[in-house]
């Protein structure tokens, strides 16, 4: 088989139900569904090149050529589809985000989106989607969500088979924005691979569970009815269950800052002034801030007047995991 190298794009996305906590830590197969949205202005490019001359993989993210955690996830990647393509050579794979990495925006989950469908190709594996997100998931679990296009559930299951990710509704089906406020760029302490882990002693985390199986249906008929005052209700409240949980887990985390606490407030103060917005936030101090196109406009000026908001970066509907011709080497 004539290896060669590929290229793709994959989205970010940001869930409604989120994924907090594992039932299989290796298979990294989820406690709950969960339902994301791909974002289309934040997303990384990644190229893969097997090469036979290679000793090692050679990881370069952002420039970098690093040989850290993140380095070793990318190898043990690489392995599974060295596995799956029966193949030896090490490989050199290149990425770039066009966001702050560790920032709360989920950079794994489009880095190993493009790296699952750039490395798949590269090795000359042909799979469908489903294939693919159950792949992707085992290199970080949101990332079979950024596979699909548009509105995304991942499933859960007791097998690798089982818990895949699949479309809800494409792009176009709803114009939905998401206004993520960057408040800050740094990585966090501690990312969400590591915070999955430690759900379990939260006395809340069985609570949220049940209420994220509450909240599922309503979510993806909210998507499908195109239904906001449901969709912004439900993902609100679900954001604030897993950072209970977060904090209440042994160490605790603490992802908010003062500034993501006041953005909290503020969309609300807009909501009850009758703007229809509410926010999520994931691993991180950023907040995302859900509206509709009618509105994103106004939401994108208020929020960059809001003292210590970096950056906004507004997202609509985005694409799935996609090959390029724009190879970065
Ligand atoms: O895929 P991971 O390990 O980066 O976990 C993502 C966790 C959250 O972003 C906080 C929630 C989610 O469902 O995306």
């Amino acid at each position: 088989m004539a290896l060669g190298k590929a290229t793709a794009v994959g989205c970010a996305n940001i869930a409604f139900i989120k994924y907090w906590g594992r039932r299989d830590n290796s298979l990294r197969l989820p406690l709950n569904s969960s339902i994301s949205m791909n974002l289309d202005r934040a997303t990384t490019i990644t190229t893969v090149a097997f090469d036979a001359a290679l000793k090692a993989d050679q990881v370069i993210i952002e420039g970098a050529d690093r040989a850290d955690q993140a380095t070793r996830r990318v190898s043990e990647h690489l392995d599974r589809v060295r596995a799956l393509g029966r193949i030896d050579a090490r490989a050199r794979a290149m990425s770039r985000n066009s966001f702050p990495t560790g920032a709360g925006i989920a950079s794994s989950a489009s880095g190993f989106a493009a790296l699952t469908v750039a490395a798949c190709a590269a090795a000359g594996l042909e799979m469908d989607e489903r294939a693919l997100t159950i792949l992707a998931r085992q290199g970080s679990g949101s990332a079979c969500r950024s596979i699909p296009s548009g509105f995304v559930e991942w499933h859960t299951a007791d097998t690798s088979e089982g818990s895949y990710a699949e479309q809800i509704a494409p792009p176009d089906h709803w114009d939905l924005c998401d206004l993520i406020a960057v408040v800050q760029t740094e990585h966090k302490k501690v990312g969400s691979s590591k915070g999955h882990e430690l759900v379990g002693p939260s006395p809340f985390a069985s609570a949220r569970l049940a209420e994220a199986e509450r909240a599922l249906p309503l979510v993806r008929e909210a998507i499908r009815n195109r239904d906001f005052g449901t969709l912004g209700e439900e993902t609100e409240q679900e954001a604030i269950r897993m950072h209970c949980v977060a904090m209440t887990s042994r160490p605790s985390l603490l992802y908010w800052s003062p500034e993501t606490v006041r953005i909290m407030h503020t969309v609300r103060g807009w909501r009850e002034a009758g703007l229809p917005v509410c926010f999520t936030i994931d691993a991180g101090a950023n907040v995302h801030v859900l509206c509709q196109e009618q509105d994103a406009a106004l939401l994108d000026a208020r929020l960059r007047d809001l003292p210590g908001v970096l950056d906004v970066i507004a997202n609509r509907p985005g694409p799935g995991t996609y090959l390029t011709d724009a190879h970065l080497f």
